[in-house]
């Protein structure tokens, strides 16, 4: 069912790329497995007892938000940094502030070469400027990709496939 070659989820699986706080980037259109594939990993991860810490795009904005201050803005990175891996899910799917770039930015840059951030976007890091200012979106995408596994998913979408399908829900009695 899934638009993602068992090859691959299976070397994802071995978490080597945790191991080596290497960077682990899901992206393409909506519905086809992106968030499930992030969520089976970090399933995967924990039961292998490292830690995992998760966040839409939005979330991370809003909790850096609350953090306004600078040195309180460090201190939950520094707790976001306790983690070995960080899911940052749902790019490219609402209006991203400057706020929310930077805090997007703070996270990648902390995380450089330390933890391994896993993201999930309907757009390619190389497209991230269409969606935050440049300077930001080059930066954190320089980062990113540095020491990044790129997994490409495509076809319909699964939700539509189903909906389709009649299987989206169970008939009423
Ligand atoms: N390999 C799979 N096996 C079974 N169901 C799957 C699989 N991959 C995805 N799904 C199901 O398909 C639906 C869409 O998947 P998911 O939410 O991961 O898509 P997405 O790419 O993250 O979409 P969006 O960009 O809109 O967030 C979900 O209900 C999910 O449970
Ligand atoms: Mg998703």
């Amino acid at each position: 069912m899934s638009s993602i070659p068992a090859p691959t989820q299976r070397a994802l699986r071995t978490l080597e790329w945790v191991t080596r706080a290497e960077n682990l980037i899901v992206c393409g259109p909506s519905g086809t497995g992106k968030t499930h594939l992030l969520e089976a990993l970090g399933q995967a991860a924990v039961d292998a007892g490292n830690k995992v810490t998760w966040f839409s795009l939005e979330n991370l904005g809003a909790l850096l938000r609350r953090h306004g201050a600078d040195d309180t803005a460090s201190k939950a990175i520094r707790r976001i940094m306790r983690a070995d891996v960080i899911v940052i899910d749902d790019i490219g799917l609402l209006p991203v502030t400057t706020e929310t770039a930077e805090a997007l930015y703070r996270v990648v840059d902390a995380a450089y070469e330390k933890r391994s951030i896993a993201l999930s976007s309907n757009l390619h890091p190389a497209g991230f400027d269409e969606l935050m200012p440049k300077t930001i979106a080059n930066a954190t995408v320089d980062r990113l990709m540095h020491h990044a596994h790129i997994v490409l998913t495509d076809g319909d979408s699964i939700r539509l496939t189903q909906a389709t399908a009649g299987k989206g829900v169970t008939p009423l009695a």
